[in-house]
């Protein structure tokens, strides 16, 4: 490119999905104190995330990457994180011990507040108004006030996100994650008989494992690996007036970072090549995701790869595939072929959340756990037959016992949404329903590494 990109670039590029600040004094103000804060992440902890993600990319590792579709101000607290935390923490046993494959964690958590919406205004009963873009912005109360943007909403979501960190943190680190607790990690919620007889049970193998290995002299005390674990953050860099105030200099590469958190990815609906989120992200030097939606070509998919990696770094980038059930086996695969053509060193997941939402007769917003299953299996499929390694997965979820999607073990029907429906925006997995899903990939992922066990 012949231009020069510096943190503020992206402003002179076209964007969409922006909120419109009527206080312009307000914003720079609260941009000014955001860039004097101290960064939530540091840059090492990105460059650890993007080489454990070329381990992804060459096959020898997995991507989990799940959490909230909108963290709110109103659900935030410490059962909420330690919730969330528990269940990744499960599916990512799962997958390690079922599939006998790494899993690198990634929380769309601490940050994930910004949302991207399809109508600009929204109408309800005659009355038209700012349609909500997340807590990061304005209010979700269907009133005039709180529907107004505020730049201090900013602040107060960096806040909620460094407490978050904090604790993810000390959960990782502090004892929560040590692999003797796996039987802890149930949570009493988790009631079906079945599901939950088939977690305590490769919970009792992880036991007779770690019981064999103290006998050969690896324990707790003197392996790490045994007592902690890292949960990285990410989020979608929508809200790039944020973003650029908590982008820094890495003082020991030189190198620039976003260091709201360790993974920053693209929308489905921000990804055009000009924009200004390609812009921004393509000049900082975190690991990064687009999301790869049923309207992008071939051609402008191959010039996104070129734009954003252009030194084809394995870990770099990660294409969040998010076709729909119906239509993953039929879109996917020309374009799969046309990256493996080029020789595109990518990590390759599946979101199969934001592809199958569906409006219940009742009116809720809702995803059939059937259809989310079949889009994972159909992409396993496509790499299976394609010769390439399916990689990861991305998805929305909550510790939280909520009824949000329908199906699953629990059978949660459309008229028992209404029940513990929660979400700020679209409809998340609860614990049941994402523990069954790791089952599923773990079986998958098995299939798809025959050499391994
Ligand atoms: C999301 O991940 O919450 C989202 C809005 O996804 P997409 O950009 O794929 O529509
Ligand atoms: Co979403």
């Amino acid at each position: 490119m012949s231009h020069i990109w510096t943190p503020s670039s992206w402003r002179e590029c076209p964007i969409q999905q922006q909120p419109e600040y009527p206080d312009t004094a307000a914003l720079h103000s609260a941009e000014a104190q955001l860039a004097s804060f101290p960064p939530l992440v540091f840059a090492g902890e990105a460059r650890d995330l993007k080489q454990q993600l070329a381990e992804v990319a060459e096959g020898r590792a997995f991507l989990l990457q799940g959490g909230d579709c909108a963290e709110s101000f109103a659900e935030f607290g410490a059962d909420t994180i330690r919730d969330t935390f528990k269940v990744l923490l499960q599916m990512a046993v799962v997958l390690t011990f079922g599939a006998s494959c790494p899993v690198v964690k990634v929380g769309r958590m601490a940050g994930q507040f910004a949302k991207p919406r399809s109508a600009g205004m929204e109408a309800v009963g005659g009355v038209e108004l700012p349609s909500y873009r997340g807590d990061i912005v304005n209010g979700i109360e269907f009133d005039a006030g709180s529907r107004v943007p505020d730049p201090q909403r900013m602040l107060q979501a960096t806040n909620q996100a460094a407490a978050t960190l904090n604790l993810l943190r000390a959960f990782s680190k502090g004892g929560m994650a040590d692999l003797h607790q796996v039987h802890r990690w149930n949570l009493d919620f988790i009631k079906n008989r079945a599901l939950s007889e088939r977690y305590q049970h490769l919970a009792d193998r992880i036991d007779e494992t770690l019981g064999f290995m103290a006998a050969c002299g690896m324990t707790a005390e003197n392996t790490k690996a045994i007592r902690e674990t890292t949960l990285y953050t990410s989020h979608e860099a929508l809200l790039l007036n944020y973003e650029q105030a908590f982008t820094r200099r890495d003082s020991l590469s030189g190198d620039w970072y976003d260091c709201s958190a360790h993974m920053l990815w693209i929308g489905d609906r921000t990804r055009q090549l000009d924009s200004a989120h390609v812009e921004y992200l393509s000049g900082v030097c975190n690991p990064i995701g687009v999301k790869v939606g049923p309207s992008i070509s071939e051609d402008e998919l191959l010039r996104l790869i070129a734009r954003l990696n252009p030194n084809n770094e394995a870990g770099r980038l990660n294409l969040i595939v998010r076709m729909g059930a119906e239509s993953v086996t039929e879109l996917f695969p020309p374009l799969l072929r046309a990256v493996q053509r080029e020789g595109a060193k990518v990590v390759w997941s599946c979101d199969p959340m934001h592809g199958n939402t569906i409006k219940a007769s009742n009116g809720y917003k809702t995803r059939p756990f059937d259809q989310i299953l079949r889009e994972v299996r159909g992409f396993f499929e496509v790499h299976r037959a394609e010769g390439s390694y399916a990689g990861g997965v991305h998805f929305e979820m909550t510790g939280q016992n909520v009824t949000e999607c329908t199906g699953g073990s629990g059978s949660i029907t459309e008229d028992a949404l209404a029940d513990r429906y929660h979400t700020h925006c679209d409809p998340r997995l609860n614990a049941d329903q994402a523990l069954e899903l790791a089952f599923l990939i773990a079986e998958m992922l098995k299939e798809s590494r025959p050499g391994v066990r």
